[in-house]
């Protein structure tokens, strides 16, 4: 059966934004999250609390934080790499955060200059500094159905970093098809492995659309019994440290998607699509959204 309401968390800012080249100006990226959250979106992953050298793009995360207009009843979480970036981005006002771990090896060493085990042990540092804080953490795995370095990952190795996240106390997991290779098979085997070690209602699934299976994906996922879906506004994104990987799901699609088949998600799909149309004609980009495209013509 499918869920009656899902929980979108809009990585667009975060996700989409991070791989642009030229540095998109931090009033746009505070207007477009100030869009976003008037569209009635709950989860709005602001920016990143990483290394400038790694991400220029996300080197104005304390301007992002300290501009945009925060709503009541949504939570804006910033990535933290580690206990620094945990630090910084508190002491910016972030009141939630998400931690960022791998199901591969050499993912994680190109993305996060660590092995996984070395990274789980930064993670326990945030973790801990997160409950003394008070803070939410959520815990990402990535290349979940895929690496681009490693090629196939075995779902037992998703289920082992998953269960590490989620024993330390990671309120979700949010499990990354980095590089959108999955297919609805290898999505459902992945999540009977990680569901034999988390409970369902604590995951979330997290598509790029890279091989356009993520809203096929998405949906085996909600009949497994799933309901937080990550995606981006316009289809913005991919990762730097994933060459050739495009971006998330676009957040219109989903909403579409999730409308249609009667499921509430909150979000007033003519303004999301607003937001879309703002961040398309500033990045000079057309936009990865069908929905969006299909409208454009009407
Ligand atoms: P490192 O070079 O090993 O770090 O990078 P280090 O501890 O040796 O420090 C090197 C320098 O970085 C030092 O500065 C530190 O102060 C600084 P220096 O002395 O050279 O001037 N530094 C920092 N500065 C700001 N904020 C920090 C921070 N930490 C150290 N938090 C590090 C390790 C993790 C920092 C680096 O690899 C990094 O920043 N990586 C981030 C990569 C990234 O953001 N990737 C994209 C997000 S993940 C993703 O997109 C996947 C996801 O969407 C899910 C999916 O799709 O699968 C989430
Ligand atoms: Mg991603």
């Amino acid at each position: 059966a499918l869920p009656e309401k899902v929980k979108i968390v809009e990585v667009g800012p975060r996700d989409g934004l991070q791989n642009e080249k030229t540095i998109v100006p931090t009033e746009t990226k505070i207007h477009l999250i100030d869009m976003l959250s008037a569209s009635g979106l709950t989860v709005i992953e602001a920016t990143s609390f990483v290394s400038p050298k790694w991400v220029p793009q996300m080197a104005d995360q304390v301007e992002v934080m300290k501009g945009i207009c925060k709503r009541p009843g949504v939570s804006y979480p910033v990535l933290t790499p580690n206990l620094k970036g945990f630090q910084s981005a508190v002491k910016a006002g972030a009141s939630e955060v998400a931690i960022f771990g791998a199901a591969s090896e050499l993912f994680s060493k190109k993305n996060i200059n660590c092995s996984v085990d070395e990274s789980l042990q930064r993670f326990e540092e945030v973790m801990k500094a997160a409950k003394e804080a008070g803070v939410p953490v959520r815990g990402y795995v990535s290349c979940v159905l895929g690496c681009p370095y490693e090629g196939n990952v075995a779902p037992e190795k998703v289920a082992h970093v998953a269960k590490r996240l989620y024993s330390m106390g990671c309120y979700e997991i949010s499990l990354g098809d980095t590089i959108g290779v999955g297919t609805p098979g290898s999505m459902t085997e992945m999540l009977q492995a990680v569901s034999r070690e988390v409970p369902l209602n604590a995951l979330a699934v997290h598509c790029h659309d890279t091989y356009g299976q993520a809203l096929a994906n998405i949906l085996v996922a909600l009949q497994m019994g799933i309901s937080v879906v990550d995606s981006s506004v316009a289809g913005l994104g991919g990762c730097p440290y994933a060459q050739g990987a495009s971006g998330n799901v676009a957040t219109e699609d989903v909403v579409y998607m999730l409308h249609g088949l009667g499921i509430q998600t909150g979000v007033d799909l003519s303004r999301l699509m607003d937001a879309g149309a703002f961040i398309c004609r500033t990045l000079n980009r057309k936009t990865n959204s069908k929905v969006s495209q299909a409208t454009c013509k009407l």
